[in-house]
């Protein structure tokens, strides 16, 4: 695999220097800006360091989004649906920008990435002034600043990526937050977009990831989660070699109390050594994202996913026995794959069944241009694929009842993250598998980890109390 190309420190620098004289243009006009973020969590990071370039920039995050003086759509194009909602969330700005000639509109992230969706965005909607690809998030600041000067700008560079190390950010929590460990994705999944629109895969250095994690210990954050779209192939592009499993223990090693979680695991390279991992790291959370997507081989070969559903199992199994009842494992499932039978999608239920999984993300599948899937036969209609969806989703409601059941009695270490939705007395906290228990307790709790006892499975949460040390 090929080393990673990191923007150089003058480009970053060029960057910087045009934040810095749009700052100086705009600092005392209380100007503000608001981020419609779209997708992944990697895109969610996105728009956190889009928010950390406006910061630097002189903007202000908008208090009321209809107020904002520049408003950016960071953009995802992984299901039609997600597609659908974007253009007609710009389409209705138009009205706005006739009024206030003043407000700029932006729009970038991974739809503007495909083939000739930014150029076409540009021309179907003159009201907005910037569009940029995945490639080009670093350069923002250059981008806006033509903008800003009246110069309606386009961006789109097709290429296997770069790494932008030394971006400002502005995190949306203060306790719970993001670090990137690779980008982009070699996988060609024959159903999924996202390694036309994120390039190709590419780890960041582990000394670079370490440092952002001992300073987000450091500001107080308690929960850190690392991205990548397959974390399991993390480091298999740097040299000396850096496995993920190595890197995990490094983290884990780093001084504090705080916990580790990581996301997407790809079962192809989820390695028996990571499960041990996981397992002997204490401050790496006991969740495991595993996505299937189906259950049954034919399909999963169409899928190009690199494994059967035996070896998901021997996976699913080893890690079971490794972290016992701590263990949570949620996963990704597509129905109807083009061809997929109504056989064939039987085996995705005994899959579900044999997996016993906290929680499942299901999506009927959604043809996406360029990829090979769309071009295959699909004959089932979208009405039948609903069909099987909700017989999906009825026995995985089933399944996740009897798991939550299982855990009356017992005593998680949660971190509270906030309100809870049970009464007003009530703070809601996350265990390690990522289960929501809710308890009575005095607000001045969010932001640190307590032991919760489960007092009364509900359908979606747990209801608990504050142990008492
Ligand atoms: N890298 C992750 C997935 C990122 S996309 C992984 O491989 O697990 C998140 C999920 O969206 C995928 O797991 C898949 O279930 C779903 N997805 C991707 N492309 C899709 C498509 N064309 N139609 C329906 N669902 C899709
Ligand atoms: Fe898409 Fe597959 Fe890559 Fe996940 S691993 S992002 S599903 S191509
Ligand atoms: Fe994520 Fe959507 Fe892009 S899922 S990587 S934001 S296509």
């Amino acid at each position: 695999m090929k080393e990673p190309v990191f923007v150089s420190p003058a480009e970053i620098a060029a960057s910087k220097a045009a934040a810095k004289r749009v700052k100086d243009e705009v600092y005392d006009l209380g100007l503000t800006y608001h981020i419609e973020s779209y997708g992944c969590q990697m895109n969610e990071h996105d728009s956190e360091k889009i928010a950390g370039m406006m910061e630097e920039m002189g903007y202000a995050k908008a208090e009321d989004k209809s107020k904002a003086d520049f408003i950016i759509f960071n953009t995802c194009c992984i299901r039609e649906h997600a597609e659908q909602r974007v253009y007609g969330n710009i389409g209705a700005l138009k009205k706005r920008k006739d009024e206030n000639p003043q407000l700029m509109i932006g729009v970038c992230g991974c739809m503007m990435q495909q083939k000739d969706a930014g150029r076409q965005l540009f021309k179907r909607f003159p009201f907005v002034d910037i569009v940029f690809g995945t490639n080009e998030l670093y350069r923002f600041p250059l981008l806006f600043e033509e903008a800003y000067h009246g110069e309606r700008t386009l961006q789109v560079r097709d290429m296997d990526g770069e790494i932008a190390e030394g971006l400002p950010v502005c995190r949306n929590s203060t306790f719970s937050t993001f670090t990137n460990i690779t980008y982009g994705c070699n996988n060609f999944c024959t159903y999924c977009i996202v390694p036309y629109v994120r390039g190709r895969e590419r780890s960041r250095q582990a000394c670079d990831v370490l440092a952002e994690a001992k300073q987000l210990i450091a500001d107080g954050y308690k929960e850190i989660t690392l991205l990548g779209q397959n974390v399991n192939s993390y480091g298999k592009d740097l040299t000396p070699r850096v496995t993920f499993s190595q890197l995990l223990r490094q983290i884990n090693d780093l001084p504090g109390d705080f916990r580790i979680r990581f996301m997407t695991s790809h079962p192809k390279d989820c390695t028996k050594e990571l499960l041990d991992t996981m397992a002997e790291c204490p401050k790496v959370a006991k969740h495991l994202h595993l996505p299937f997507q189906c259950g049954n081989d034919r399909v999963l070969k169409a899928m190009n996913r690199g494994y059967t559903a035996e070896q998901y199992l021997e996976l699913v199994h080893y890690a079971k026995a490794k972290m016992g009842s701590a263990l949570s494992i949620t996963s990704d499932v597509i129905v109807g794959f083009p061809g997929e039978t109504y056989e064939e999608f039987q085996d995705t239920l005994s899959l579900v069944k044999e997996v016993g999984a906290t929680s499942l993300f299901t999506f009927i599948y959604s043809p996406r241009q360029g990829t090979p899937a769309a071009k295959m036969d699909d004959p089932v209609s979208h009405k039948e694929k609903a069909r099987w969806m909700a017989e999906l989703l009825a026995l995985q409601e089933q399944i996740s009842a009897e798991q939550m059941q299982l855990h009356r009695g017992e005593t998680f270490k949660c971190f509270v993250s906030g309100k809870g939705k049970l009464g007003d007395n009530y703070v809601a906290a996350r265990t390690d598998g990522n289960l929501i228990i809710e308890f009575e307790g005095d607000d001045s709790l969010i932001g640190s980890f307590q032991n919760v006892k489960v007092i009364e499975p509900l359908t979606y949460v747990l209801r608990g109390e504050l142990e008492r040390n």
